[in-house]
């Protein structure tokens, strides 16, 4: 349960104590006492169970009021553990310990590198506030991303080239720079220098931390990472409505995935799965073993796709245009028929934007992070029109997700393939393969057989 679900739920059952507090102890007073004109019985004559019961039914009916406004108002936030999703857990073996044993046991074949150069998501922005500090994993390094006083966002290495302790565990942010827990050296947020030893007369030239380029635009903060050190080379596109706010904030999902980065974008130009994977309706649920079940049989989803790369000056990017249709029992629901346009921007950020003729436009921002090299944090944000009730986008929200997870149980498990064995129908994949490669160069890293993760 996310914090806010917590706190909400921490208000109604306080609201309710209390409500039902001053109910039950309203019930032991005299009303002559108050100077009250009651009459005599409505409340001292009713007994204790009465009251007992009034105070639950009121407690009841604040649970349930609040439970419907997290259901019709609030953000959906479905943050899934490592473990929790994609593994087969048999013999009364917990998910954590099947997820290890696959992570462990799995032949992961001939991998490309395993960090692409690009763009990754570290954060959302309302998870950082002025003057905060988080710890974040991405490709494999740790780093410090804080938010100066100046309300800047800024990533650097997370140890202290002092004497390395960890600058986001006790940090504290000191104007645009981040201040050390261990003996207080200063470093400058945008460019890593060191400007303050507290106990030195100088500090030298050559004191600074690695400092990360670093962006915020639609909402969230993002890296850059290149093994050679390039600058960007191509930014990443804003939305307008999203800075305008006429789309709004209303959930995200958040899975980590044990495969290479590669094999996630590449489910786009995976046309053939979609119907086959995907075409079992929601209700078949995200479990392989049960989705193509007789029961649900009735709901069906009909995919229609096509990917391509973009072009120069946007050869780092490409389209997938989808059309997706719902039958029940065989007839066609036209009203959930939608347009998709996911695009690609980089290896690690897709736009999937929805159009709808009554649902509204919005937009889901899929962005995978490596963490570590067959480990990727996924996450789904959506933004939609603020006028559509909320409802909706959460609704479009978990019906991606529940697509999502049965993709996830396929990465888990899978090998990765460098010599596939592909039909004509298949060609795609090859394509994407070609057009991925450009965010690989001669030094990127490879991935290291020896095993330095820690189990989930
Ligand atoms: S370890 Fe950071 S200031 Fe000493
Ligand atoms: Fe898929």
């Amino acid at each position: 349960m996310d914090s806010q679900s917590i706190r909400t739920g921490k208000v109604a059952a306080v609201i309710a104590l209390g409500a039902g507090a001053s109910l039950f102890f309203r019930g032991g007073r005299d009303p002559l006492d108050r100077g009250g004109d009651e009459s005599p019985g409505s409340w001292r004559e009713t007994g204790f169970l009465s009251r007992a019961l009034l105070c639950v039914i009121t407690v009841v009916c604040l649970l349930v009021i609040s439970w419907l406004y997290k259901l019709f108002f609030r953000p959906l936030e479905l943050l899934k553990a490592p473990h929790d999703v994609g593994y087969i857990a048999e013999d009364g073996r917990s998910k954590a310990r099947a997820a290890n044993e696959v992570r462990r046991r799995r032949k992961v074949g001939e991998l490309p590198p395993v960090y692409p150069n690009g763009w990754f998501r570290v954060l959302d922005s309302h998870m950082l506030e002025r003057g905060e500090v988080r710890n974040v994993s991405v490709v494999g390094e740790q780093v410090a991303v804080f938010r100066g006083e100046d309300g800047k966002a800024y990533v650097v290495d997370a140890y202290c080239p002092h004497l390395g302790a960890n600058l986001a565990v006790g940090g504290r942010v000191v104007g645009s720079c981040i201040e050390c827990p261990f003996h207080g050296w200063q470093f400058e947020g945008n460019n890593g220098k060191c400007v303050k030893i507290p106990y030195a007369e100088k500090v030298p030239e050559f004191a600074k931390v690695r400092s990360w380029p670093c962006c915020e635009v639609n909402g969230q903060i993002l890296v850059w990472f290149h093994c050679d050190g390039v600058e960007p080379q191509w930014t990443i596109p804003e939305l307008q409505e999203i800075t305008r706010r006429e789309w709004v904030y209303r959930g995200r999902t958040e899975h980590f995935i044990n495969a290479h980065i590669q094999e996630i974008p590449e489910n786009a130009a995976d046309i053939a799965h979609l119907g086959h994977l995907h075409t079992p309706g929601m209700v078949s649920g995200v479990d392989l073993r049960f989705t193509n079940s007789k029961t649900w049989e009735f709901l069906r989803h009909h995919w229609k796709a096509q990917w391509e790369p973009e072009s120069e000056p946007n050869k780092h990017c490409s389209r997938m245009l989808v059309n997706h249709a719902i039958t029940v029992f065989g007839r066609h629901w036209s009203l959930l028929d939608m347009d998709v346009v996911a695009r690609q921007v980089g290896p690690g950020v897709v736009f999937l934007q929805f159009e709808h003729s009554s649902l509204g436009r919005g937009v889901i921002l899929h962005c995978v992070t490596p963490v570590e090299p067959l480990l990727q944090c996924v996450s789904h944000i959506i933004f939609y029109q603020s006028s559509i009730p909320p409802i909706v986008p959460k609704f479009i929200l978990l019906a991606e997700c529940i697509q999502f997870e049965r993709d996830v149980m396929i990465w888990n498990n899978k090998k990765y393939i460098s010599k596939p064995l592909l039909v004509k129908e298949d060609s795609a994949i090859q394509k994407h393969r070609r057009w991925f490669s450009q965010f690989y160069s001669e030094n990127s890293p490879r991935l290291n057989y020896q095993r330095d993760t820690l189990d989930f």
